[in-house]
């Protein structure tokens, strides 16, 4: 039998998962389940990078996101979900790759270098910490440590893909072949914006969560941003730049033409557009809700999930590492009898 190739992707538990996690990544899981051996993982230590006095409330975000993974499709009998900081074998691996990345090119991340610009202009420069500079190279840990062919991401991550190909073609340079180069695959719909047209995230409270109320999510569209150059209903729209036609793009394909064509001749107006947006949203959401409203509560079913994907994940990060440590000689056969 042919080895399935390998995907691995995952999130940071620090809110629900939103509707551009979807478009951006979760769609493309759901479908490349069957086809590809499947690892998510929940990227906890990934949080303590701004979220250091937030701890407390981790653990209710992983519980948050492994219910919106399973709402919207991916099987637990099919795919392993793990949570990062159990398995030894990652941090291992950072700090192996750590060694491999010069201070200059981790400076040149560009996702980095933005968030690290943001920090500038906020005042807060002295809060970046070493270990915030580097994630990028845990997060290639994270990918590498399953020899991961795929990795389902949206564009902000395409920086982090590249620099783990770097770093996984200069192990295999300086120590041999041992990772395959993984590619990222970017979602159909690379960018959705936030309702007010940022990028979507929690701090700017403009996003729409999987697991939003339909009450919520006619709220939330109610109130979007549309074409700032419409004034009146009987102006000529621009669907190209307005937020909510973003949305019919992604989640309305089937009426998006027709839409585009009436709102650039006036024929409709921004209220009956985003009506029909909410009947839409709120159309795809509910077998998601559906779905969520019968795990939740299962907290044993939950539970059963997360130990079995560590325990599973744990194996197959042991294989990779034995392979690691051979290659590096960090074996020390010699001198050790036990090398875990
Ligand atoms: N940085 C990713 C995000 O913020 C989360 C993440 C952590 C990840 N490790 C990963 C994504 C490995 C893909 C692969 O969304």
């Amino acid at each position: 039998m042919k080895m399935k190739q390998r995907i691995l992707t995952g999130d940071r538990p620090t809110g629900p998962l939103h509707l551009g996690h979807y478009v951006g990544s979760l769609v493309n899981r759901v479908k490349l389940q069957d086809e590809y051996d499947c690892f998510f993982i929940i990227a906890d230590y990934q949080v303590l990078t701004d979220h250091l006095k937030e701890t407390a409330t981790i653990g209710e975000n992983i519980r948050e996101i492994v219910l919106d993974y399973l709402s919207v499709g991916i099987d637990p009998q099919k795919s392993t979900i793990f949570i990062q900081s159990k398995i030894p074998a990652i941090t291992e691996l950072t700090m192996y790759f750590s060694m491999m990345v010069s201070l200059s090119r981790v400076q040149k991340n560009p996702t980095v270098k933005e968030e690290l610009k943001s920090a500038q202009e906020a005042g807060r420069i002295d809060e970046i910490t070493y270990g915030f500079v580097g994630y990028p190279i845990s997060q290639a840990a994270d990918i590498l440590f399953v020899r991961a062919h795929l990795v389902p991401v949206g564009k902000d991550q395409l920086p982090h893909i590249e620099q783990t190909q770097e770093i996984a073609r200069k192990f295999n340079r300086l120590f041999g072949e041992v990772f395959p180069i993984p590619e990222a695959l970017i979602g159909e719909v690379p960018i959705l914006p936030g309702t007010d047209g940022q990028k979507m995230s929690k701090s700017r409270s403009n996003a729409i969560y999987l697991s939003d109320s339909p009450e919520i999510v006619t709220k939330k569209v109610d109130s979007a941003i549309t074409d700032p150059e419409r004034i009146h209903s009987t102006d000529k729209g621009h669907p190209d730049i307005c937020n909510v036609f973003q949305y019919h793009k992604a989640f309305n394909k089937e009426e998006a033409e027709e839409i585009e064509q009436k709102c650039k001749n006036a024929r409709i107006g921004c209220v009956a557009c985003k009506k029909r947006l909410i009947e839409k949203l709120n159309a795809f959401l509910e077998p998601i809700r559906e779905k969520r409203a019968f795990y939740e509560g299962r907290d044993d079913l939950i539970r059963e999930i997360l130990n079995t994907g560590n325990k599973k994940t744990k194996k197959e990060a042991e294989k990779t590492l034995k392979l690691v440590r051979e290659a590096m000689h960090f074996n020390y056969k010699e001198l050790l009898t036990d090398n875990r």
